[in-house]
């Protein structure tokens, strides 16, 4: 083994994914900085192995001209006030894949809350919409104290999110610090799907990654069926089978839109089907295994797996290995079969 400290310097900028029509990484919107990398965006503002694979802590060292604040992955450790800059250092201390870092500078207002057992929630939102933005993210500790029950602890040592400023068509599950654009917020509590879907990503995608980007189902599929079952513990089991019934008439009906979600093409990887018939293929594990052993597989998972790398024959070998069962069919047409299956019974 070897260390090497590399120095650099430069403007940070945006790179081009295939696929995606939207420049990734660190975004200069004028009146301030987001970043959203996923999957290939970290490398256009730091030297990294830009591969899930290659998880690493992070410090974070960053000197902003007065009024900015910055929000980052972690914990904020020390702010220090140099005239007329301050310098933030923020520390993320569990493993974080690339894609997953962010830096967020703006003229933003902190506003703190506290989940289980303590947990911080501190929570970066534009002035002009923060009195909105609180409402729609007020569940955040009930959300957690929930899939804490179903899939294990929560991983890091902190949760929140920051909402940039901007318009921009997605959320990302930045590792600890959940990113949001302006335009998601409501005031009124209604993107609550949207707010369990990337809390989920901090247990499956962030604590226990993809160990290649062909099984992004294992991100986008377990976090869309987690909003799922977050609905279905808040408002019962008729909430859950009625969105179930749904996305199958979606699927079905638009066959070339939800494809299978086992290995997307490279320039599609955020398709419908990866999540939608992704979230239905946990669905019929659940059907095929019963509820306790469904929920001792995704415990078991995430408690083999965290702060790791996996891939979907880990997943498959461990629903055997729990269930007792043999569940290679199921998933073949699942994930890979063109033809959307039927749901057990
Ligand atoms: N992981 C994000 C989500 O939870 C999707 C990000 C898609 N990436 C992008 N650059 N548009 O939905
Ligand atoms: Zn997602």
């Amino acid at each position: 083994k070897i260390t090497l400290a590399i120095t650099y310097s430069g403007s940070p900028k945006g790179v081009n994914f295939t696929g995606i029509p939207l420049l990734l990484g660190w975004m200069n919107y004028g009146s301030g900085v987001f970043v959203a990398s996923e999957p290939a965006g970290s490398a256009g503002w730091y030297p990294v192995n830009d591969h899930p694979l290659d998880k690493a802590t992070y410090s974070f060292h960053i000197t902003v001209p007065e009024p900015f604040v910055v929000a980052a992955n972690g914990l904020l450790e020390e702010t220090t006030d140099n005239g007329d800059t301050t310098t933030y250092v923020w520390e993320m201390r569990q493993p974080m894949a690339s894609y997953l870092t962010t830096v967020n500078i703006d003229d933003f207002v902190l506003r703190t809350d506290e989940g289980p057992g303590g947990l911080l929630i501190r929570n970066y939102f534009p002035t002009t919409i923060a009195d909105k933005a609180e409402i729609d993210f007020a569940r955040t500790g009930d959300m957690i104290a929930f899939f804490e029950e179903a899939f294990g602890p929560y991983p890091f040592e902190a949760y929140g999110v920051v909402v940039a400023d901007q318009g921009f068509p997605f959320a990302l599950e930045t590792q600890s610090l959940t990113l949001f654009a302006r335009d998601w917020i409501t005031g009124d509590g209604s993107i609550e799907e949207a707010v369990a879907h990337e809390l989920s990503h901090q247990w499956f995608g962030n604590s226990v990654s993809l160990s290649k980007w062909e099984d992004i189902w294992l991100n986008e599929g377990f976090a869309t069926y987690s909003s799922w079952l977050w609905a279905e513990h808040d408002q019962g089991s008729d909430a859950l089978n009625q969105m179930v019934d749904q996305m199958v008439e979606y699927v079905s009906g638009s066959p070339d839109y939800f494809i299978a979600p086992g290995n997307p093409p490279a320039n599609d990887l955020f398709n419908g089907g990866v999540y939608v018939r992704g979230g239905l293929t946990l669905h019929a594990l659940r059907l095929t295994v019963g509820d306790e052993t469904f929920f001792e597989i995704m415990s078991t998972y995430y408690d083999r797996y965290q702060f790791s790398n996996a891939t979907t024959d880990d997943f498959i070998a461990l629903s055997e290995e729990i269930s007792g069962q043999d569940l290679g069919d199921l998933f073949d047409s699942w994930l890979y079969g063109e033809k959307l299956p039927a749901l057990p019974e």
